[in-house]
Order: C-alpha cells, then sequence, then structure tokens
C-alpha cells in the first residue's frame, strides 16, 4: 500500500512575511555590517552605512509587529521550552534521521516546534536578537547620548559597544547556517521551506490501521 504525505496547515499569511522579511533583513544587514567592519566590499563604505541604518529601523519596526502579534495571538506559548522528548530530539538529529528513522515528535499547527527548536528560538528572540538591536542603538545613538551628557556613555565604551554589536551578529550568522542546514530534515528536503513560503506542510503519513492493512 502506497503512503502518501498528509498537508497540515502550520505557518499563518503574517508568520510567513514576518520570517522571509526578518531572513532578508538579516542577510542585508549581515552584509553591510560586514562592509562597515571592512571585511567585505559591495555597496562603498558611505552607502554601506545608510543602508545598515536604514535596514535596521526596518527590522525595528518588524519586530514591533511581530512582538504584538505574537502577544495577541498567543503564539509565544509555542516557544515556553519543555523537557519532553529534548534528548529524543536530539538522538533524531544526531543519529536517527540518517537511518531514516521516524520524528520522534509531531507537528500540528498548535505545536509547530520540537523541544530543541523551542530552546533554540527562544534564545534567538530572547539573546540573539536583543544583543543586536540593543548594542546597534547604542552605536547609532553613541554621539546623541554623549552630546546630551547622558550617563550611558561613560559606562559603555564604543569600542565594547562595537565589539557585542559583532558579537551578536557572528551568533546571527551561525544560526542562520545552522537554520538552512535544519530546514533539509523535514519529511522531504524541501518540505519545511515549502511550508514557510505556501503555509502548508508535507507531514509524515499516518501508519495504516490494521484494518487499512488488511484490505
Ligand atoms: C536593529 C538592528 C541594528 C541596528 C540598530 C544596527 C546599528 C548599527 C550601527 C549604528 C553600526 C555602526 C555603523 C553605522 O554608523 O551605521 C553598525 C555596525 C555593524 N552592524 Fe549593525 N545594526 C543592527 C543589526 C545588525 C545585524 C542584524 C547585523 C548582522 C547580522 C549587524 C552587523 C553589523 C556589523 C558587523 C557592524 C560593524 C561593527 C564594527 O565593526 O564596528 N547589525 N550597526
Amino acid at each position: 500500500m502506497m503512503m502518501t504525505a498528509n498537508k497540515i496547515y502550520i505557518y499563518k499569511r503574517f508568520e510567513r512575511f514576518w520570517h522571509w522579511t526578518q531572513a532578508a533583513l538579516i542577510i542585508f544587514l549581515a552584509l553591510t555590517g560586514f562592509e562597515v567592519h571592512d571585511s567585505i566590499h559591495i555597496f562603498g563604505f558611505q552607502k554601506a552605512v545608510e543602508f545598515h541604518r536604514i535596514a535596521s529601523y526596518s527590522l525595528i519596526v518588524l519586530l514591533i509587529f511581530a512582538i504584538f502579534w505574537h502577544l495577541a495571538f498567543d503564539a509565544w506559548k509555542q516557544y515556553i521550552p519543555t523537557r519532553k522528548n529534548l534528548l529524543a530530539q536530539i538522538k533524531f538529529y544526531a543519529n536517527g534521521m540518517f537511518k531514516g528513522e521516524k520524528h520522534p515528535t509531531e507537528k500540528t499547527a498548535l505545536q509547530k516546534l520540537n523541544p530543541l527548536q523551542r530552546l533554540i528560538y527562544l534564545g534567538f528572540k530572547l539573546l540573539m536578537i536583543p544583543i543586536v538591536v540593543i548594542s546597534g542603538l547604542l552605536y547609532m545613538f553613541d554621539k546623541t547620548i554623549d552630546a546630551n551628557q547622558v550617563v550611558v556613555i561613560s559606562k559603555f565604551r564604543l569600542e565594547n559597544i562595537a565589539l557585542w554589536h559583532t558579537f551578536g551578529a557572528f551568533m546571527l550568522i551561525a544560526f542562520l547556517v545552522v537554520h538552512v542546514y535544519m530546514t533539509t530534515t523535514g519529511h522531504s528536503y524541501t518540505s519545511n521551506i515549502k511550508a514557510m513560503i505556501t503555509g502548508y506542510e508535507d507531514v509524515e503519513p499516518e501508519l495504516p490501521t490494521d484494518e487499512e492493512t488488511k484490505q
């Protein structure tokens, strides 16, 4: 008997828009940021500074909408960490999936993240993004703060701000590399990416019941 994949609706329209816009902005901010850092040369220094600034404002606006969306639709609950199946999920990524084993956790619209994703995305939201955004804003308003004689400037030296910002940038890039690799570990190599484009994901087929096997 042939087993066909089931399709379930996982990602809502705003979620998909937010995901791809955030990905594009982070990649663009990495390109322009590392040009400011003098590691790469694409747009020219002045343009890179200008583009970095515009993209960072866009990211902040997007993040405000995303925070509102997570709170308004209770989507933040998807990220509450759990130890249930965490070890099984790690074992699956380290070993099981190469042997074609079944995913240890089932994906549904109400539980779109497995226990490992919950932990990593929570770190992304509560650690990586805040580090890069807060250090970026301190970097941006460094001179204004200085001119206004606000104490902050004496506590955070610009070199330290730049260091934290670059550290945050490296963490985001590391996240991106692992994240893109992980997208290939779904029901098929492309099923996760397709889901984030269309909203619908192919999930593992349900095993046939005894009745169905007899037919
Ligand atoms: C809201 C988010 C962000 C803000 C407000 C921000 C702001 C800034 C500012 C003000 C600078 C100094 C250059 C300038 O005057 O334009 C800078 C540099 C830089 N940014 Fe961002 N940025 C943000 C997000 C990002 C992201 C997501 C990345 C990478 C993934 C990134 C990577 C960098 C790098 C590598 C530098 C150069 C650091 C240095 O060498 O001093 N930034 N950013």
